[in-house]
This record gives C-alpha cells, structure tokens and sequence, in this order.
C-alpha cells in the first residue's frame, strides 16, 4: 500500500469510528510493520493516534480472513486486558469492521521507551520483568472466570502458522534428534484451550511509561497453554542474557522474579505443573530463535552456538523447574562469558 494510500484509510477509519472528520488527518506516518498488519501514527491536529489496521485485501479470500480475524482478536485482547490491567495497555478508541482497523492511544514522550531498547542499551532493569510476570498472570487469572467471552480468541488455527509450525516443527525439521520431543511440545500447546494467550509477549512488543510496562501486539491472541505466554518471554530475556553480559546477573534475577510475581495468580491450574511445562518449554523456545523460521537477529554466530549448546541438553533431559533450569543455564560456563 502506498503512503497516498494508506493516509486514505486512515481518513475512512477516523470517519467511520467518529474521532474527527476525515479532514482533520493532517499525517498518518507509519511504523516499522508487522507480517500481519500496517500500522501508524496520525496527527490530528489536536492530538496524535495510533491506528492498525489488518493487511489490504489478499488475492485469495481464505488468507484475506486470517489477517481480519487477527485484527480482531488483537482488540479484543487489548480490551480484555485493559479491563484487567488498565494502566498497562493503551487506551482503545474504536475497533472498525468496515476498515478492519482499530485506534489507540499513540505512546508518546521521553519517559517512554521500547522494553528490547532498554535492554540491549544495556540499561540496568527496574525490576520490569517482575512487572510484566504480574501483569500476565492476572489476564491468565482473569480469562479463567466463569463469565469470560471467548468468542473473539477461538483461534488455534492462526496460533499453529504464527508459532507453532515456524518455530517449533520448524526446528523439529532441523534437529532430526530433537524432533519427537519439539513435536510432543507442539502438540500440547495445540490442544490447550484454558487461557486467553497472547502469543507474542516479547520486549520488542511492550513499551515502558516511566518504569510501567504497556503490553502491545496481541495478535496471535488464542486460547492456549498459559505456559506458551511466560516461556515465550522468559525465553527473550534469557536470550538478552547471552547477549548483554553487563546486565546478565540481573536479567537472570529477572527471570526468578517474573515467575514468582506471575505464579502469585495462578489460581487457575496446579502451578508446579505449569512451571514444569514452562521449563520443558523454555529450551525449545530458545533453540527455535536460532534454527527456527524467525531467528533473533541480535545475536552473532558465537553467541547463536551458545545458545544452541544450551538449548540442546535441556530439551534432551527437562529441567524439573525454573529454578532447575536456571541453575543449568548459570552453572554452564558458556553463558558466564
Ligand atoms: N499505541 C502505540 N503507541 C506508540 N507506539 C506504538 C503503539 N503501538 C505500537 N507502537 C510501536 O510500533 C511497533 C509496532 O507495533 P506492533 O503493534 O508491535 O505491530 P507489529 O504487528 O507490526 O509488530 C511497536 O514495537 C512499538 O514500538
Ligand atoms: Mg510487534
């Protein structure tokens, strides 16, 4: 889409949810876009929005559904969330179906800074990991109860192509030994229903507001195994453990802290169990943003075997906990640098 045309949309999707007539868009700039989505900021003379919108229609009408449905489902999390945890996502102005967009408050300032920024600058952590395990826990709490819609998150489907066939079966592909246990780990991820997930619960997808995490794109948002939420993250902060050894005592802290804010709120589950799936999953997940579809691009080929050299034995024999899994990972000399 063109930049003429993408400002169009714009004006339609500002008209159609009623926040200002379609001439007050003075600019609609994009930001760096997902696979799924185009977003942007637009400035409306008063005040600046941020607006996302599913994809411009595909050639084949069943591939044109799946970027709708995740743009719904990724509004329909941010609701859900923002009515458990209102501070910690953006205020929402208005899901579209006509222009299958949706707008949000655009995060603006200098006391606002992308999580994954902050963390490969190095900058010494504020006990943020702690703040986002809470944060998770209490929307995997809450999506639990009785009452919870479901409706808008019966997506299994989407969840299989963005995460369990690039990552997981993937690396299976490409570690014939491995392959048994990444696929019995696929599998049980595909049949869980029990909580909302978001998916993509990585730092390059929250933002910071003076120290207080704002959780963005939940596009692959699903039921799901809760344990696929705190591993996927976890796993993001063990990765800029190997990669920032100035930060990487307190990152591994981080990661003590994250479980136990988070386990605070699993009410919904045995939480031993969870933790164990957790740790059986962490690995996998570490050695899938290596070898998998979508590898992390920070890290140097050194740094990659590391991981690998990590990875690899604890898939091969689980760890029993978190607590077990990070011992592996300090006591391996590899990661002390
Ligand atoms: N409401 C917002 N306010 C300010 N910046 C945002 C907002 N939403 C997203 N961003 C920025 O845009 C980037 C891409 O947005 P995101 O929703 O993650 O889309 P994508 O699906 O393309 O990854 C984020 O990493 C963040 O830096
Ligand atoms: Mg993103």
């Amino acid at each position: 889409m063109t930049a003429a045309d993408f400002e169009t949309r714009v004006r339609r999707l500002v008209a159609d949810l009623d926040l200002a007539p379609a001439e007050a868009v003075r600019s609609a700039e994009r930001l760096a876009g997902g696979v799924a989505s185009d977003i942007g900021v637009v400035d409306l003379g008063d005040r600046k929005i941020c607006v996302k919108f599913a994809l411009e229609r595909l050639k084949v009408a069943a591939e044109w559904h799946a970027p709708v449905r995740r743009n719904r489902a990724e509004y329909a999390w941010l609701a859900f969330a923002g009515s458990v945890v209102p501070r910690s996502v953006p205020a929402l102005f208005g899901w579209s179906a006509a222009e299958n967009g949706f707008a949000m408050e655009y995060l603006d300032g200098s006391d606002i800074v992308l999580w994954k920024a902050a963390l490969l600058a190095a900058t010494t952590p504020k006990d943020e990991a702690a703040t986002v395990g809470d944060l998770i826990g209490r929307i995997h709490a809450a999506s639990t109860a009785g009452d919870f819609d479901d409706g808008p998150f019966k997506n299994a489907e989407d969840f299989r192509a963005l995460r369990l066939d690039p990552y997981l079966r993937f690396t299976a592909g490409r570690h014939p030994a491995l392959a048994e246990r990444l696929d019995a780990l696929s599998d049980g991820l595909d049949v869980a229903r029990r909580v909302l997930v978001h998916g993509d619960v990585s730092p390059k997808n929250i933002l910071l507001r003076g120290g207080t995490p704002i959780l963005l794109d939940a596009e692959c948002a699903t039921m799901g195994d809760a344990a696929f939420d705190v591993a996927f993250c976890l796993n993001h902060l063990v990765l800029k453990a190997v990669h920032v050894p100035a930060i990487r005592p307190a990152l591994i802290e981080g990661i003590r802290r994250f479980w136990i804010a988070y386990a605070a709120h699993v009410t919904f589950e045995d939480a031993d169990a969870l933790e164990v799936r957790v740790a059986a999953l962490l690995p996998a997940l570490m050695l899938a943003r290596i070898d998998g579809k979508s590898p992390v691009e920070y890290l140097g080929e050194a740094e990659r075997e590391r991981v690998r050299q990590l990875a690899i034995p604890l898939l091969a024999s689980p760890p029993s906990g978190l607590s077990a899994f990070l011992d592996r990972l300090v006591w391996d000399a590899s990661i002390h640098g």
